[in-house]
Order: C-alpha cells, then sequence, then structure tokens
C-alpha cells in the first residue's frame, strides 16, 4: 500500500474496535465453551462506528447485524491482525490434537486461518439449530457475500474439514481490504502478481494519424461508452445487448493499437489496464486465474478498459493439447475467454496476426478495427508530427523520407530517437539527413528489408 494512513486515521480506528470485539467474543465463546456452559450465549455488543469509516460505512451499507460482522471480522482479522485468532490454537489435551470444533486451517508456519466452520462455532457453539440458522450468512446472496464481498475459498483437499462446504476458508479480497484500511480505492497494482498495468500517453486523441474510415470506428466506440447508459436503460436495450462491447485491433506492429487503446481512455475518462498474457500461463496453476479474477472484478467495479495486447495466445492455444502444461494453458485460455465474454466493460484484444483468427472467433466482436501500414500521405503526418519539434539540418526533406519509407507509427518513433542520440554524439546542434538515413536503415533492418 502507498499512502499509509496514520494510526489515529478514522479507517484504522474502526477496524481496530472491530478485531478488539471480535477478540472478546472469541474469549467469550471459548470461556463458555470449555465451562460446559448450558446458558444460551450472549456475545459482547458491537461497537458503533462513526459514520465516515470505510468499515462503519460499509457495516452501514450492508447492514450487516452483530453475527454477519463476527463473520466479516474473523475474514478481515486474517489478514489485518491474525494474532487476534490465536487463541484457536489451544489444543484438546484429551485426544492431543486441536479442537475440531472450531474448524479452521493450520499449518505449523501459518497463522490460523479461519473458515466458515470457525464463524458457525462462534456464532452457534454446540447448538445445533443455531448452526444452522446461522449457515444463511453464507448464501450467496447474502449482504455478506454480495455488497460485502466475503468469499468462501476452495475446499481443503485433506484434514478435519475436508469435503465439507463450511471448510472453505473465510477470504476479502485483497483490494477490498486495502480500501477499508485506507478509506480510498487501492492503486491497482499493488500485488506483484497482478498482471495488469495502467496504460497512459501523453499524446492526446488529435496526436493520432489513422486513416479516416478507422477513426469512424474508432469514434463509434467511443460513442457507445459515452451513451452506453443511454441507450441500455432509457432506449430499453439493456435486456437484448447486455453491457459488454468486445473490440479486436487488428494490424502490422506499431501502426497504433496500443496507443489507440490508451487514447480511447483518455478521451472517456476510463482508466485503460493491459494484461500481461505471458502471466495467463502460470506455473502456479489456480494463481493465474486467481489474479485474472480479480483484473476482472476490478474492472467491473471500476469501469475498466481492458487491453489484451499479442492477443494471438488466445486465438492460438484452442487446439489439441499435448503437454500437461499446454491443457493448463487451455484451462486458463478457456476461463480467460469466459471472462471477456462476460466482461460489462470494453475489452480490446489485439493482434499482429488478423489470418490466425477462425471467422467464430471474429464474430464474438462487437467490431473489428483494422490498422493498416500508413499510406504515404499519412506516413508525411506522422513525421511531421513526430519529428516536428526537433531541430533539423536545413535539407533534411520531411516528405521525401515519409514517400519513400514504409515505416509505420511506431519505427518512425524509432528512428526519431536514433537520430537524435547520432546527432549528438556528434556535438551537432541539428540532426541531419545522414542520421536520418541511418537509423531509417536500421529500423527497415529490423523489419527484414533493405527499403
Ligand atoms: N497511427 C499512429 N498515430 C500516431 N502515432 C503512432 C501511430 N502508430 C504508432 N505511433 C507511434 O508509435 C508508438 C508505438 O505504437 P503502438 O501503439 O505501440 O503500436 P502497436 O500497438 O500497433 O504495435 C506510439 O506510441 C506512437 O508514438
Ligand atoms: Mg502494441
Amino acid at each position: 500500500m502507498t499512502n499509509q494512513p496514520p494510526a489515529n486515521c478514522p479507517h484504522a480506528i474502526a477496524i481496530s474496535a472491530e478485531l478488539d470485539w471480535l477478540g472478546t467474543v472469541i474469549a467469550a465463546r471459548l470461556a463458555h465453551f470449555f465451562a460446559g456452559e448450558t446458558a444460551p450465549f450472549a456475545p459482547p455488543n458491537a461497537p458503533q462506528h462513526a459514520r465516515g469509516s470505510a468499515l462503519g460505512d460499509l457495516i452501514a451499507r450492508a447492514q450487516l447485524d452483530a453475527s454477519a460482522r463476527i463473520v466479516f471480522a474473523l475474514a478481515l482479522a486474517v489478514q489485518v491482525n491474525p494474532a487476534v485468532l490465536d487463541p484457536f490454537f489451544v489444543r484438546n489435551k484429551a485426544i492431543d490434537r486441536p479442537f475440531s470444533e472450531f474448524g479452521g486451517l493450520r499449518t505449523e508456519t501459518s497463522s490460523f486461518i479461519p473458515t466458515a466452520i470457525t464463524a458457525l462455532f462462534l456464532l452457534g457453539g454446540g447448538d445445533t439449530a443455531m448452526r444452522i440458522a446461522m449457515m444463511a450468512l453464507f448464501a450467496p446472496d447474502h449482504a455478506l457475500r454480495k455488497l460485502a464481498g466475503l468469499e468462501l475459498g476452495a475446499l481443503p483437499a485433506t484434514g478435519a474439514t475436508a469435503g465439507t462446504f463450511f471448510g472453505g476458508p473465510l477470504l476479502i479480497a485483497p483490494h477490498r481490504v486495502s480500501e477499508l484500511c485506507a478509506g480510498q480505492k487501492p492503486a491497482p497494482d499493488f500485488s506483484p502478481q497482478f498482471p495488469a498495468k495502467r496504460l497512459q500517453s501523453g499524446l492526446t486523441w488529435a496526436d493520432l494519424i489513422l486513416p479516416r474510415e478507422v477513426k469512424h470506428h474508432l469514434d463509434h466506440i467511443a460513442a457507445w461508452l459515452a451513451n452506453r447508459d443511454k441507450i441500455l436503460d432509457e432506449w430499453g436495450l439493456k435486456a437484448r445487448l447486455g453491457h459488454g462491447f468486445k473490440a479486436l485491433f487488428y494490424g502490422p506492429p506499431g501502426t497504433g493499437k496500443t496507443l489507440t487503446a490508451t487514447l480511447l481512455g483518455q478521451r472517456t475518462g476510463l482508466d485503460v489496464y493491459r494484461i500481461d498474457l505471458s502471466m495467463i500461463v502460470s506455473k502456479y496453476i489456480g494463481e493465474t486465474e486467481k489474479n485474472l479474477a480479480q483484473v476482472f472484478d476490478m474492472a467491473e467495479e471500476n469501469n475498466w478498459i481492458l487491453f489484451f495486447d499479442e492477443a494471438d495466445a488466445l486465438f492460438g492455444a484452442r487446439g489439441a493439447a499435448s503437454s500437461a502444461n499446454d491443457r493448463h494453458a487451455n484451462q486458463e485460455v478457456a476461463y480467460l475467454l469466459q471472462r471477456i465474454e462476460e466482461c460489462p466493460a470494453l475489452v480490446i484484444l489485439a493482434t499482429n496476426l488478423r489470418s490466425n483468427i477462425d471467422e467464430a472467433f471474429f464474430r464474438r466482436f462487437q467490431m473489428a478495427v483494422g490498422f493498416p501500414k500508413p499510406d504515404a500521405a499519412l506516413r508525411t503526418a506522422l513525421w511531421h508530427s513526430v519529428l516536428g519539434k526537433m531541430p533539423l539540418a536545413p535539407d533534411v526533406d520531411l516528405a521525401a523520407l515519409a514517400r519513400d519509407t514504409p515505416l509505420a507509427g511506431g519505427p518512425i518513433t524509432n528512428v526519431a530517437r536514433h537520430a537524435a542520440i547520432s546527432a549528438l554524439r556528434r556535438d551537432a546542434t541539428h540532426v541531419s539527413t545522414a542520421d536520418l538515413q541511418q537509423a531509417i536503415a536500421g529500423e527497415l533492418r529490423k523489419e527484414g528489408r533493405t527499403r
């Protein structure tokens, strides 16, 4: 987390009070349990939170009662202050093993990880009817799940609670925990596993140099973003269209696909995130899906534009799987395609290779935009736009360079860089035609041609 809140910030105070209370609930329940009490259990009163703390606001908004708050606090504690849960480590001396009543996942080295069983123990103790009543807290449509973001993790494969639905750990997504602690949405690149990076550019829409029909398609996408609510709600198309919009950008490298995605966001006031497909086929099976799920969840919550660069992996990997690794990759890809399909935000996929894409795949897009190599007129505009502010020697003829060299915007940008370096290495005050020619030759070589 950046921007560490001071210890006296209202969000931290509310969470501390909530976890202190949870500690007293645990102590009281354990005392009740070990005393063999038959009298009904009355947990200590929950604290009142001042409005204006993220946790207090969430509790009010989701109308969480004391029982729901105990469940939520358990899930919060494991991430914020797991020592609160240490009393559950007490062992049952009679059989020299942990109390199965407490649920929870334990390893030698980890903190105690509460499960739904732990929550049911705190809420219902040994009272079966009470426990059954409390199971409603875990229903998928309960506010704890829907509004507060509580999740039941995967079931452990082995151990005391294996195979029981309530044996899964209580989870809250890390970005939600960050938000509760800091009172604001975390900067999304908060974890090294987060497979997305925000795209930003110092250029503006006016700097984009593309054929008129391409711009027309892009205006269409921008108009969708600006008018989506009106089209769906007022014009009654919600049930038929859904919120999502999928666009395919195809064309040779350096023709402006990434830049266009970035500027579409800038133009419409939405954040654009690039998904790193190299992290999709992670060697940690299951991790990838979790990380991706987080990206999609955040995209939905914050109305991001998602940009899948070099998305060819998504089209290619659907064939027959030969190795276990391939099969795993195919699984990830299938999951990814499904999430893309369902995503209510704008999703853009970019590829250099149109020929790779089969027709069935094409039909899944609301719009396919081809980015052609620029013709001579567009190249002239690009050369002037990219090199316009550089000090050029009097003999430099940008129009002639543009006419004679079939380079796209990306390579032209590289030419500018290398020509500038060469000029300054000579201690020259101006970039010469020779500097430019040399840099052009380098770019053409990269593309495997001499002219
Ligand atoms: N059509 C274009 N208009 C303006 N600048 C462009 C264009 N195409 C490429 N560029 C320049 O080249 C850089 C690289 O282009 P990029 O968007 O990464 O291409 P692609 O994603 O198609 O490979 C851009 O950041 C921009 O400076
Ligand atoms: Mg690109």
